[in-house]
């Protein structure tokens, strides 16, 4: 990737790699079977200024671009899965619609929080009957004098055990339905009236917090309110828009730990009296992991290009986070294939990235709504 990389570019991918290397390599196997992070791996990210590498540097934050947060992710998400979209939903779920949508009074309230950790955000879209259908979302907000009575449940909140602020999409027109009528609201996570539900066990991204949040009459004020009334959807869709290419970020940074996984055992493990690398057959496996890598990084590295440079970026996220997934499942899957019998076992950390790799297929859009949204963008030129 070294050639689309400036200085300042290259600079924050060597911090990214020697912080991955030192502090979340030898805790990833940790936090997949404790169910959680280390407290610890939160103070790292706030020395490091991570939790607000989007964020302005007024609000407190490390004021860089998404080509910045797309190599900060595959470097953090090589080591520790569940690290990675911790950071990457803070960052491009919640910082960056603030930053994006919100008013001065709001950036002033939270960027700073967020920017420092002090605050970890979640992204509280998705229901029990509104998940690839989002415009199917029922959890309401009605008006009450100066404030909003938020009730409802959302589901699959990434964040949501260790959440201080939850961004709620929500219906403010009773009434309406799909798209029309939904508005975006912060919601402080001290709020009477919210219950975040047990953690899910899941089967990879173990150590990440996923959770139900129940919304019970919970009351904020009116200014709460993140942009226009009624223009959430826009915002929420905008706003995936972004975090989409930090997920295929992320299916860049596993992939590539099962390609080198793959490397460092075929040099390794001798059968027929050599080591199997020198066989074709899995060396053909090698590159083909290579290849895609290589063309989802770029993939990545395009949309986070054009998200920088302030354009529709729909068709190019949904693009990169379609083939970096499949791609991270490719190698997760070839990686498993070349190390044996010994892959399938915990001895080897390729079960890890073979578990954690499958969600990036699945969440922030499964792969076929990613289809949708490329083939509605080319069919609508
Ligand atoms: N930017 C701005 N506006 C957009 C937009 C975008 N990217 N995409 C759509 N819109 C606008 C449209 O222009 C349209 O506006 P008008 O009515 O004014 O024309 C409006 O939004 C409705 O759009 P659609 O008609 O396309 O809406 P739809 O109901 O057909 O849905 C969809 C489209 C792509 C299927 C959408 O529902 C979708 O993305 N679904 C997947 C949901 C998803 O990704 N969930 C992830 C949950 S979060 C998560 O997983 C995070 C985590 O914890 C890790």
């Amino acid at each position: 990737m070294d050639f689309a990389l400036n200085e300042e570019l290259t600079l924050v991918r060597d911090m990214a790699r020697s912080f991955a290397e030192a502090e979340l390599l030898p805790r990833a196997t940790r936090h997949d079977r404790q169910g959680t992070l280390d407290r610890e791996v939160f103070e790292k990210l706030r020395e490091l200024g991570l939790w607000g590498l989007t964020i302005p540097e007024e609000y407190g934050g490390a004021g860089l671009g998404n080509l910045a947060l797309a190599v900060v992710l595959e470097e953090v998400n090589r080591a520790c899965a569940s690290t990675g979209v911790t950071l990457s939903v803070h960052n491009s779920l919640i910082g960056a619609p603030l930053r994006k949508f919100g008013s001065e009074a709001q950036r002033r309230e939270w960027l700073p929080r967020l920017s420092s950790g002090e605050v970890i955000g979640a992204y509280c879209l998705t229901e029990p009957n509104a998940g690839s259908d989002a415009g199917a979302l029922r959890t309401s907000a009605r008006i009450d004098g100066d404030d909003f009575v938020v009730n409802g449940t959302k589901v699959w909140v990434t964040n949501g055990g260790w959440a201080g602020l939850f961004l709620v999409y929500v219906r403010t027109e009773p009434g309406t339905s799909r798209a029309k009528g939904i508005s975006a609201l912060l919601v402080p996570g001290d709020s009477p009236g919210i219950q975040v539900g047990k953690p899910e066990k899941k089967c990879g991204i173990r150590g990440s917090s996923t959770t139900e949040v129940e919304f019970s009459n919970v009351r904020v004020p009116r200014s709460n309110l993140l942009g226009s009334l009624n223009d959430g959807f826009r915002i929420a869709m905008d706003t995936l828009d972004g975090g989409r290419i930090g997920i295929a970020s992320q299916a860049v940074g596993i992939g590539r730990a099962c390609l080198e996984a793959a490397i460092k055992y075929s040099k390794e493990r001798e059968q027929f009296g050599r080591p199997i690398g020198e066989f074709q057959a899995i060396q053909w496996k090698l590159a083909d992991m290579a290849t895609r890598l290589d063309a989802a990084r770029l993939l990545v590295m395009k949309a986070a290009w054009m998200r920088d440079r302030g354009e529709r970026s729909s068709q190019a996220a949904a693009e990169a986070k379609l083939f970096a997934s499949q791609t991270a499942n490719f190698c997760a899957d070839e990686s498993l294939q070349i190390h044996g019998g010994a892959g399938y076992t915990d001895h080897f950390h390729v079960e890890r990235l073979f578990r954690d790799a499958r969600i990036t297929e699945i969440y922030e859009g499964a792969s076929d709504i990613q289809r949708i949204v490329i083939a509605r963008a080319i069919t609508a030129r």
